[in-house]
C-alpha cells in the first residue's frame, strides 16, 4: 500500500526547492511512478494543491502551537506540519488518529518524527471545528478561521494578523497570500474584490477544453467524451467544452489522446484568435510551450500556414512536439531558441513574419488558483525581472514583423506593469506600432483565469504572404 502523504511531502519539498517546478506536472509523474489509481490521484492532488493554496494560513495556525520558533523548523518537519494540519482542519473523512499517524510516518527524518507528532496532536486537541451554520459569531477574526463556507475552526490563541490595525496582514494570513501582493491589490482594486479574488485564488478551478476543428465538431467531441464516461457540456465559447473529471482522467481518454481536444482556459482560448490567422501566412509564436495557443493558431488557419513555434526551453519544446502530434498538424515547426535575440530566429526565416506572438512568462498572477506555487514569486524583484523579460521578447517581435503585420501580447497576470503599462512603454520605443485592442479579464469575472492580450499592428502595407518570396 503506497503512502500517499510521503509522495505530497516529496513532491511539496521538490516544488520548495527549485523554482519552476510545476506541482501539477509533479502529479501527473508521481501519478505515473506509483502507477496511482483515479482514487489516489484525487487524493494526491487535493494534498498537495491544498497545502499550496493555504500555506501561509496553515504555518500561522502550525507555528502558533509549536514550542521552537517556526524559523527554527527544519524544511521537512515544516512541509509534515503543513500537511497534516491541512487534512485535519479542511478534510473530511479521514480520522485524526489516521491521519495524523499517516503523515508522521511519512516523515523521513527520524528525528523530526516526535515533534511532528507533538504539534498536530496539539491542534488536533485545541482547535474547535463547528459546521458554519453553529457559528454563533462573536468570535476574534484573529482567532477564527472560516473554511470553503462550509466550516469554523475556532483556536484558543490569537494565530493572525489584527484586521484592524493591519487588513493587508489579516487577509494575507486568513487566504494565503504574499503580503506585498495583498497591500498592492487591495490599493488598485479596494477590499470587496480583492476578497473576491483572494477566495478565487482558492478554488479548485473550472476545466475546459478546446475542440480540435479538423478533428471534428464540438458537438461530436461532446458525444465522444460523454460515451468515455467523462461528464462534461458546452463552453461559453463556440470552440469550448467544459469537463467535470479532473484532467489527469481526461487526459486518459481517447478523446484527448486521439487529438479532438487541447486542455485550456477559456481565457486562454480568446487569445490566438486576435491574431486573425490566415492559410498562406507566415507566423511565429515566441513562447510556445507546451503548445496551447500554437496549436490553435495552427488550428485556426486549417492548418495551411506556416508555423514557427520558439521556446527556450528544450524540454518544455517537446511538449509542444508532442501536442502538435497528437492533434495531427503538420504546419508547425519547433525551435528551441531565445526569442529575445531575433537574429537567431532570422537566421531560420529570413522574411519577416505576418503574425507573431508573445504569450509571455509572467507573474502567474491570474491563474493562482491553478498554480498556487507561483504565489511566493509575487514580489517586486521577481516582476521587476519579468517586466525587463518580456520588453526584450516584445522589442523582438516588433523587428520580426513585416509592414502590415499583427502583434499579439499576452499574459496570464493581471499586473498592470505586465500588462497596459508594458505594452505603452512599448508604443513609446516603437513608435511604427500601433494599438488595436486589448483587454484584461480578472479571475473574479466568470468562471476563467485571469488574463490579458492587446493587438498591435507594425504600420504600412506589406505584400500578401502568398504573392512574397520567402
Ligand atoms: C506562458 S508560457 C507559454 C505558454 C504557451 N504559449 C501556451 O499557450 O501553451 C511562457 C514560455 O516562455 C518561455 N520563455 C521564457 N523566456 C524565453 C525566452 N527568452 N525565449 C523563448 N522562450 C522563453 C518559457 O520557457 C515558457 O515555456
Amino acid at each position: 500500500m503506497k503512502n500517499l502523504r510521503h509522495v505530497a511531502l516529496e513532491i511539496l519539498f521538490e516544488v520548495h526547492r527549485r523554482v519552476g517546478v510545476f506541482a501539477q506536472e509533479r502529479i501527473h509523474a508521481a501519478t505515473r511512478t506509483h502507477q496511482l489509481n483515479k482514487r489516489e490521484r484525487r487524493f494526491l492532488t487535493e494534498l498537495v494543491l491544498g497545502v499550496l493554496r493555504h500555506e501561509r494560513t496553515l504555518d500561522r495556525i502550525a507555528a502558533a502551537f509549536c514550542d521552537i520558533k517556526w524559523d527554527d523548523v527544519g524544511p521537512r518537519a515544516k512541509e509534515a506540519l503543513r500537511l497534516g494540519t491541512y487534512q485535519l482542519l479542511w478534510l473530511d473523512g479521514v480520522p485524526p488518529f489516521a491521519c495524523i499517524k499517516e503523515t508522521v510516518d511519512a516523515v523521513r527524518d527520524a528525528r523530526a518524527k516526535p515533534f511532528v507528532n507533538a504539534v498536530l496532536r496539539t491542534v488536533d486537541r485545541v482547535v474547535r471545528r463547528v459546521p458554519i451554520e453553529q457559528d454563533r459569531g462573536g468570535a476574534s477574526p484573529r482567532k477564527r478561521l472560516e473554511i470553503h463556507h462550509r466550516k469554523a475552526c475556532f483556536f484558543p490563541k490569537e494565530v493572525f494578523a489584527d484586521p484592524e490595525s493591519d487588513l493587508a496582514g489579516w487577509l494575507a494570513d486568513v487566504y494565503s497570500f504574499p503580503d506585498e501582493a495583498t497591500a498592492r491589490w487591495l490599493a488598485r482594486h479596494g477590499r470587496e474584490t480583492t476578497v473576491a479574488l483572494l477566495e478565487k485564488s482558492l478554488e479548485t478551478p473550472p476545466l475546459f477544453v478546446r475542440v480540435n476543428p479538423l478533428k471534428g465538431t464540438r458537438e461530436e467531441l461532446i458525444e465522444q467524451l460523454r460515451t468515455e464516461q467523462v461528464a462534461c457540456g458546452e463552453g461559453s465559447r463556440p470552440e469550448s467544452v467544459r469537463v467535470l473529471v479532473p484532467a489527469g482522467e481526461l487526459v486518459a481518454t481517447r478523446a484527448f489522446t486521439s487529438g479532438r481536444c487541447t486542455v485550456q482556459d477559456e481565457t486562454a482560448m480568446k487569445v490566438a484568435p486576435q491574431l486573425a490567422p490566415k492559410a498562406g501566412q507566415l507566423l511565429l509564436d515566441l513562447c510556445a510551450a507546451p503548445g496551447g495557443k500554437a496549436s490553435h493558431l495552427a488550428e485556426l488557419t486549417g492548418d495551411q500556414a506556416t508555423l514557427l513555434a520558439v521556446d527556450r526551453d528544450e524540454a518544455r519544446l517537446e511538449r509542444v512536439r508532442e501536442t502538435v502530434a497528437r492533434l495531427g498538424l503538420k504546419s508547425v515547426s519547433c525551435m528551441t531558441a531565445d526569442a529575445g535575440d531575433p537574429a537567431t530566429i532570422r537566421a531560420v526565416t529570413p522574411a519577416p513574419y505576418d503574425g507573431v506572438l508573445v504569450d509571455a512568462p509572467c507573474s502567474n498572477s491570474g491563474v493562482l488558483a491553478r498554480r498556487p506555487e507561483a504565489k511566493a514569486r509575487l514580489v517586486a524583484a521577481d516582476r521587476a525581472e519579468l517586466v525587463a523579460l518580456q520588453a526584450k521578447l516584445l522589442d523582438a517581435a516588433a523587428t520580426l514583423l513585416f509592414p502590415g503585420g499583427r502583434l499579439c501580447y499576452s499574459t496570464c497576470s493581471i499586473e498592470p506593469e505586465e500588462n497596459g503599462d508594458q505594452v505603452r512603454a512599448l508604443l513609446a520605443r516603437n513608435p511604427e506600432l500601433e494599438l488595436l485592442a486589448e483587454e484584461e479579464t480578472l479571475p473574479v469575472q466568470g468562471g476563467g483565469d485571469g488574463g490579458y492580450w492587446a493587438l498591435l499592428r507594425k504600420k504600412g502595407q506589406g505584400l500578401p504572404a502568398m504573392t512574397r518570396a520567402r
